[in-house]
């Protein structure tokens, strides 16, 4: 039997209808931006498999410091002791932070770095003797699969099965253009109200709700005004941090900077499992007592694991490289002549690009829009046919790739997402 025939016997996936794919391909190794499959089959990640992986797979610098860190010290407990890698990493990603931010909580992935950052701006407010709870979160947001985090994003298909089972928070429209009144007037109008405890966004790009772009400076009004009624403001860069979005980090554009950060995804390079949520000293200085009462309950038993530790640090390393400022340069670049290629061509709807992020709506006859659209499957099925993982999120098609991918690969890449646009036309009208 092969892996693939045994894994349909026994393992359950995450994000999969095991009704229509009972039977997943099988990744025997995997090198640089190639996926290799046990059948002999190569693709292209495109998508840095679910966006963590930063440097290539299996990358040697990163696979060496995690091996000579397991023959050291594997794993310890982070309440009431520390290590080298998680200190150091520590100082090296606050060196490269909005100065604003003076401290990192670890945890062990994007969810519970939120969970973090929502029990730390409730509790910051109620250690200073403020009753502000509610929770505002930028509209068609993803914020994680856990109860805070499903609460704090948008309602749809990913949390509709537990809608009754989350707290209340309230949407905040999305900017659609540097001067749209409509965000901050709602903005404000929350938070007259009082109360407030938190603004939570993901800066300027919105991932799993479909690649959506949107302006900074819009933002930057967004985050003043919370300051002015001394609500936190908290940006979820586990998508958009590491170089993602260009900048090391997508609040770098803000002229006003978040008071909590929470990363994870790229954090390791890919290789492991990390989170941490990052804020100023000022919510910090909150948590200092006399009392145990008033420190941050909350922690996991592999927070700051010294693997993922060391593995977060080479890739730091990695990233800092005038190499690899380049190579994000250049993979922006080519995403920005595709996007021109694409203008006119009516398979497609808002083209765009920030960084090395690609995304594309494909355009149905029939209005199959959305995560549920019917169009996924059709693009999903084609890409892997041309040795290219896409995972589109219902009918968008994105790439945010490995930032070593080479120029043909990332042709290829295009290439694929152009085919995708005349099978789906054809499909749709039939008359292409
Ligand atoms: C912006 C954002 N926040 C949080 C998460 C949750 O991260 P994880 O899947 O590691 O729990 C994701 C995952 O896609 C994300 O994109």
């Amino acid at each position: 039997m092969s892996i693939s025939e045994r894994d349909a016997g026994s393992v359950w996936h995450p994000y999969t209808q095991h009704g229509i794919e009972p039977i997943v391909p099988s990744v025997a190794r995997a090198a640089g931006t190639k996926l290799i499959l046990e059948d002999g089959r190569e693709l292209i990640d495109a998508i840095s498999s679910w966006w963590v992986n930063l440097h290539g797979h299996a990358h040697p610098a990163i696979a060496e410091a995690i091996t000579t860190q397991a023959q050291l010290l594997e794993q310890v407990i982070f309440a009431g002791f520390t290590h080298e890698p998680a200190v150091s990493f520590a100082e090296r990603l606050l060196a490269i932070l909005p100065k604003n931010q003076k401290r990192v909580f670890y945890s062990d992935n994007g969810s519970t770095a939120v969970e973090a950052a929502i029990k730390m701006a409730l509790q910051y407010h109620r250690n200073i003797g403020r009753k502000n709870k509610r929770i505002l979160f930028l509209e068609n947001g993803y914020h994680g699969d856990t109860f805070g985090a499903m609460s704090v994003s948008s309602r749809g298909p990913f949390t509709k099965p537990f809608s009754s089972h989350l707290f209340p928070a309230t949407p905040i429209p999305v900017p659609t253009s540097d001067t749209d009144p409509n965000p901050i007037e709602s903005l404000e109008k929350e938070l007259r109200e009082g109360d407030v405890a938190a603004f939570i966004f993901e800066p300027l790009v919105q991932g799993a709700g479909g690649m959506n772009i949107y302006p900074a400076s819009a933002l930057d009004q967004m985050v003043s005004l919370c300051k002015k009624y001394e609500a936190l403001t908290i940006a979820d860069e586990v998508m958009t941090g590491f170089g993602r979005t260009g900048a090391l980090f997508a609040s770098l554009n803000l002229s006003s900077a978040p008071d909590i950060m929470c990363f994870s995804k790229g954090i390791t390079g890919g290789f492991m499992a990390l989170g941490a949520t990052t804020c100023t000293d000022e919510i910090f200085q909150a948590f200092l007592s006399e009392s145990r009462t008033e420190m941050l309950f909350h922690g996991h038993s592999f927070t700051a694991n010294p693997l993922a530790l060391a593995a977060a640090n080479a890739s730091m390393t990695l990233l800092l490289t005038q190499d690899c400022r380049r190579a994000r340069e250049q993979i922006a670049l080519r995403h920005q002549g595709f996007i021109e290629s694409l203008r006119g061509d009516s398979a497609f709807e808002r083209p765009r690009t920030c960084g090395v992020i690609l995304a594309v709506n494909l355009i149905s006859a029939q209005g199959d829009s959305g995560y549920l659209s019917s169009l996924r499957d059709q693009i999903y099925r084609l890409s892997i046919s041309r040795g290219v993982l896409l995972r589109p999120l219902g009918n968008v098609v994105y790439i945010l790739p490995p930032y070593c991918i080479s120029e043909s690969e990332l042709d290829q890449c295009h290439d694929t997402i152009r085919a995708i646009g005349e099978m789906v036309s054809r499909n749709e009208h039939g008359d292409r």
